[in-house]
């Protein structure tokens, strides 16, 4: 039995909704046949996929970051503007080495986040882009006067400047956005990033290239040389079940201690961010600069059979349960870890939509996400517990997570347990407050290699949970290898 006290008088700060956020990279299937069709049997609205924006808006999108990832530092926006047959086509060296024609640009992109209500951030190009070339972007986007660059624009259709709210210089400059050192890129931050000019009434974001993993130094350098000149600073940490690029494991046939050691893996995050943390404080004590952890999530070996540059995999209550882990350690951090996007939107990595043709469904990654969209912008919650221990061998976990916070009279607490075996009843007593029953749904499955195929769409789909509340106490039943929320009025 576990016993979870949630002081709901004890607000710990606000849960930035942007944690949430999504991330579409010019990658394998994630734009063109994901996000963007030019096949008219598949419903669209100026070829967005219908489809997928319903599905989005189900789980309210704050911010989606694009174009890239490594794409990014190879992008030239001109390209994508225009006349769609006219645009010039390129080769995606980074993923699969296919033609990319240009036809998804600026405007499609826009067109996107606003189907969807997402924030637009957009990732500039510093390792193969020049200062003008980004200057010139910002102010073809964002520029309400008359200029030559917004007068482009309003001839290719869009007459009133976009709000554009998050830009980052760069993406992995210390990999394949340039092979940097810190020294280096931390000077070209500055100096791009001067030029990242807020036309608008509201002042560009901008999110500096940050660290990849436990890369501490990198940090300690872009804080020391231009935490002046930035908003914010990225982090990337992939969930590995090897901890091994070169052989990551299978997304669907894996045993009991690969699930173990990708859920130990899930939960480094907490230990890089704390690591990064520490660093921003010595530079940054009021927390003025984000953490922004703009790629995370499970990745795996390919399915076999497909384009390897296309990463694309397949998606398990492992995955969910990672994901709830993660947000959970997110919340912990919302001082300083002020978005998250996770690894991608649709069919690359841990995706929260996979795409056939015209078929669509939706992972239990995505079933969580929406379950947990209620905690977005509400203040996190004092709680005690014990998370408790399970594992195998010498691969150890933490039995349960929990996380709770309020917004708008409602209280929302979202909980998981990792085991594959073992039941957690769970004690969960409410202090200082008098709320009802108002939802409460599990997510599990009956086999931990379970998922949502084309054939069986909703083999993981959430369930109504039983649960009792009673005089400020809640008694609920987590089978293994599941997640809940409940909300509470
Ligand atoms: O998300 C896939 C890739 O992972 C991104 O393009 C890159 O930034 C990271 O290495």
């Amino acid at each position: 039995m576990a016993k979870v006290i949630i002081n709901s008088t004890r607000k710990r700060g606000k849960i930035n909704k942007n944690i949430y956020g999504q991330f579409a990279e010019h990658l394998g299937r994630c734009i063109y046949g994901g996000v963007y069709v030019e096949d008219e049997s598949i419903p669209n609205i100026r070829c967005i996929r219908t489809d997928v924006v319903e599905a989005l808006k189900q789980l309210k999108v704050p911010v989606l970051r694009w174009p890239g990832g490594c794409f990014a530092d190879d992008y030239h926006w001109r390209d994508g503007i225009g006349e769609k047959s006219k645009r010039p086509y390129m080769v995606n060296t980074n993923w699969g080495g296919v033609v990319e024609n240009n036809h998804f640009g600026t405007h499609e992109f826009f067109d996107l986040c606003d189907q969807i209500g997402a924030e637009p951030y957009i990732c500039g190009n510093v390792g193969s882009g020049t200062v003008q070339e980004m200057r010139d972007w910002i102010e073809y986007m964002t520029f309400d006067g008359a200029s030559p660059l917004a007068d482009e624009r309003r001839a290719n259709g869009r007459e009133k400047p976009w709000k554009l709210k998050y830009f980052g210089v760069g993406n992995e400059n210390w990999g394949c956005g340039g092979g940097m050192r810190p020294e280096y890129y931390a000077d070209l931050f500055r100096r791009y990033s001067t030029f990242v000019r807020s036309y608008g009434d509201e002042s560009i974001y901008k999110i500096a290239c940050g660290a990849n993993v436990d890369d501490n130094e990198w940090t300690n350098v872009l804080m020391r040389e231009a935490s002046r000149h930035m908003s914010g600073i990225s982090l990337h940490y992939y969930t590995l079940p090897t901890g091994d690029f070169q052989n990551k494991g299978d997304s669907l046939m894996f045993d009991e201690q690969d699930w173990y050691k990708t859920l130990k893996e899930a939960v480094r995050m907490d230990a890089i961010i704390s690591g990064h943390c520490a660093i921003m404080d010595r530079y940054d004590p009021e927390r003025k600069v984000g953490l922004i952890v703009d790629e995370w999530g499970t990745w795996y070996n390919v399915m076999p059979g497909t384009n390897p540059g296309f990463l694309y995999q397949q998606n398990t209550m492992r995955d969910a349960i990672a994901a709830i882990l993660t947000l959970h350690i997110f919340h912990n951090h919302s001082d300083r870890v002020v978005m998250a996007n996770i690894a991608q939107l649709i069919n690359v990595l841990q995706s929260m939509i996979l795409t056939e043709g015209e078929k669509m469904l939706l992972t239990p990654t995505y079933h969580i996400m929406r379950m947990m969209n209620t905690h977005q912008d509400a203040e996190l919650i004092d709680i005690d517990y014990n998370s408790g221990k399970t594992g195998t061998g010498d691969v150890i976990v933490p039995k349960i997570s929990v996380s709770a916070s309020v917004k708008d009279s409602a209280m929302t607490i979202s909980m998981c347990n990792t085991s594959l075996t073992e039941a957690e009843e769970m004690d969960i007593e409410i202090r200082d407050s008098l709320y009802s029953l108002a939802s409460a749904e599990l997510l599990t499955a009956g086999d931990m290699h379970d998922c949502n195929t084309f054939d069986e769409p909703e083999k993981i789909i959430p369930k109504k949970l039983g649960v009792q509340l009673n005089g400020g106490k809640l008694s609920v039943k987590l089978p293994p290898m599941s997640a809940a929320v409940i909300t509470l009025r």
